[in-house]
């Protein structure tokens, strides 16, 4: 595991943009997968920068996202595939084919998670996973179990996810309950993992990664055992763990 601790959140941004931008220049076909959330939109702004500059080019890279809420058309403002498209990938040359996002709308989910593994595998694996993480250790919409889950599934938001993501969302009631995700399997099967942590409000959570038990109850804590995962957090989020680093 390594830790990189940068200033702000700008810097992690910027850091988190060049290890992307190095996988993808190292392997342009790379399988990557993306997450949503406030944290990686400063990640994916300057991925399009470098794209723009001539620096990387997305024509053969191949996404998969990490989850999505269930019953949420693509086109919903708050669905992690308009995310997706908004936020990068329309502003890439990647080919619209190679774009994957569990379909929360699917009428069958759980053919669905099974498909979306079976797509994973039928590129080789995930090569480069890019997460953010819960308040509550989340990764993806794993939430803090008492068991491990291996594959993409349909999962209930715990409440204090609810609570942190209800303001993407007019009201609480419009935040859906369900969401499909990869397992935490499927997340740990990627060849490398980069975990970007901002902000005071993740200090907490951060330490206890970092140096609480590895347990279930704490997803992102289960990535100490993989053996590429790298962190860049902010000097805010690593707070409680700088000295100890
Ligand atoms: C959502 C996503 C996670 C993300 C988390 C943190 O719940 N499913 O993948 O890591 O939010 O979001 P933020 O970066 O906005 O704190």
């Amino acid at each position: 595991m390594r830790i990189i601790v940068a200033r702000d959140y700008d810097e992690v941004s910027y850091k988190g943009a060049n290890l992307i931008a190095a996988q993808i220049m190292l392997k342009p076909n790379s399988v990557m997968g993306f997450a949503t959330g406030s944290t990686p939109e400063g990640t994916y702004q300057e991925l399009i920068r470098r794209y723009e500059k001539g620096d990387i080019s997305f024509k053969d890279v191949v996404s998969f996202n990490l989850d999505e809420y269930v019953g949420l058309e693509k086109d919903d403002p708050q669905s992690y595939h308009h995310y997706m498209m908004h936020n990068l990938h329309n502003f890439t040359d990647i080919n619209k084919q190679n774009i994957y996002l569990p379909d929360g709308k699917a009428a069958d989910l759980l053919k669905e998670c099974k498909e979306y593994d079976s797509k994973i595998e039928s590129y080789g694996g995930i090569d480069y996973q890019l997460l953010g993480i819960g308040t509550n250790g989340h990764i993806g919409f794993n939430e803090p179990a008492e068991t491990i889950s291996n594959d993409t599934m349909v999962i209930s938001l715990a409440q204090s996810t609810i609570d942190a993501n209800k303001r993407f969302f007019e009201k609480e009631e419009d935040v859906p309950r369900q969401a499909l995700t990869m397992g935490v399997g499927t997340i740990f099967r990627a060849r490398k993992v980069l975990m970007l942590v901002t902000g005071e409000g993740k200090a907490e959570i951060l330490e206890k990664v970092l140096f609480g038990d590895i347990t279930p109850q704490v997803p992102a804590s289960l990535l100490r055992m993989h053996p590429d995962f790298t962190i860049i957090a902010d000097e805010a989020a690593a707070a409680l763990v700088k000295n100890r680093i």
